[in-house]
């Protein structure tokens, strides 16, 4: 039996609360007889609090190591005043470089049981489909300079960078393309050439490998601030949305309202496929945060997190039959009306954390 090394960071927050709900469905898979092995280690705030950084070097060379991360999320007010350096989210940015994690798929996609769910009336989500790529290890995250300085009156002046290189442009688009392939054919890069260089690189780059490689798929180009509001008029118009790291970041916060809710929302963050073994590092994160407003109470989403597992049977172990026994079970559990309080309609009593977790697992065993 092939085994599968998983390696589990919690984090702050929430994340440990929909990471146990995780940790029940591997366990589920286990006893069906996939191999999985897991090891949990800190991350973000607790990683800080016990060593004094956001993640320790053993918890680097695990990650390194392991077939896959499952990361939880990290920060919290308690940290807000920690030198930069070692701030919660310095751990996921760690990971996300080290690890050459440059391609972040963010699905968002709109469960029929959800349709009333979503801020936006239900003929605008219903059967939304979408898939957001996000270049994750370049741009204005790790561009350099990135300081605040003094200067000599005083004053202060902050920069951050955005910077991007060709062979980063061209990555992207090839998982953007290749994506869209299997999909419904159609990319929209989006970035901002009217005002910015990297703007005008993004479009050249994206136009070439297009032309070069990819032809028969349909291209679109939109700026950015045009698809963030597109996104929320008609966002059945989009497939595959293919964008940098910033834009990424706040594109897909947007589109996690159109399938209800943040809680709703897995990412896959990836890295080059190493061509002797055909394998690629991967870590899988829901696309929210720590959410200190309601952690430590049980009322946490956990399918953002239980999806990002998903989708790590999918990308990192090719078990596609498990993934969409998975998916099936997860849009079996919100029809029936197992929800939390962020996406349970009017009139629908919600359930708290665990309760998703369970019934989730109580389906996968009514399916087999
Ligand atoms: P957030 O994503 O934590 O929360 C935004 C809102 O969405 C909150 O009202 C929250 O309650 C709600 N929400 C988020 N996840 C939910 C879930 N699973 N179920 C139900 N509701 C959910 O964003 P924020 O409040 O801007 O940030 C809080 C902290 O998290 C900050 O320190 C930020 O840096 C960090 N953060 C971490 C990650 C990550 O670890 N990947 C991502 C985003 C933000
Ligand atoms: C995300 C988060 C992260 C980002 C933070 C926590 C570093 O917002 O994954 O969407 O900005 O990339
Ligand atoms: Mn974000």
């Amino acid at each position: 039996m092939a085994t599968h090394k998983l390696l589990l960071l919690p984090g702050d927050g929430i994340g440990p609360e929909v990471m146990r709900e995780v940790e029940k469905i591997v366990g589920w898979f286990r006893k069906r007889g996939v191999g999985f092995e897991t090891e949990t280690d800190l991350v973000g705030g607790s990683a800080y609090d016990a060593h004094g950084a956001a993640i320790s070097e053993d918890a680097m060379k695990l990650a390194q190591a392991a077939d896959a991360v499952l990361f939880g999320a990290v920060g919290g007010a308690k940290w807000d005043t920690v030198p930069y350096a070692v701030r919660p989210e310095a751990g996921l940015l760690r990971l996300r470089k080290d690890l050459g994690l440059f391609a972040n798929l963010r699905p968002a996609i709109c469960y029929p049981a959800l349709a009333d769910a979503s801020s936006l009336k239900r003929e605008v989500v219903e059967g939304l489909d979408i898939m957001i790529v996000r270049e994750l290890t370049g741009g204005v995250y790790f561009g350099e300079p990135k300081e605040i300085v003094t200067l000599e009156d005083g004053s202060q002046r902050a920069v951050d960078t955005q910077l991007y290189h060709t062979h980063e442009v061209e990555r992207i688009a090839r998982v953007a393309f290749d994506l869209a392939k299997k999909r419904r054919n159609k990319v929209s890069s989006a970035e901002k050439f009217n005002v910015m260089k990297t703007g005008v690189f993004w479009r050249q780059v994206v136009t070439r490998i297009h032309k070069a490689e990819f032809s028969d798929v349909e291209l679109e180009h939109v700026l950015a601030d045009n698809c963030a509001m597109q996104l929320v008029r008609w966002p059945k118009q989009f497939d595959v949305i293919v964008t940098d790291n910033l834009f990424g970041d706040i594109l897909s916060d947007i589109a996690a309202m159109l399938t209800g809710s943040l809680g709703m929302l897995p990412s896959a963050s990836l890295g080059a496929e190493d061509p002797a073994t055909g394998k690629r590092k991967a870590l899988y994160e829901p696309v929210h945060g720590s959410a200190p407003d309601i952690a430590g109470k049980g009322l946490a989403n956990p399918i953002a997190m239980i999806g990002s597992f998903g989708m790590a049977l999918r990308y990192s172990f090719g078990l596609t039959d498990e993934a969409d026994r998975l998916d099936t079970a997860i849009a079996n559990v919100l029809a029936s009306g197992t929800r939390t309080k962020d996406i349970a309609g009017p009139g629908m009593n919600a359930v708290g954390t665990q309760d998703v977790g369970d019934a989730i697992v109580k389906e996968l065993e009514a399916q087999s």
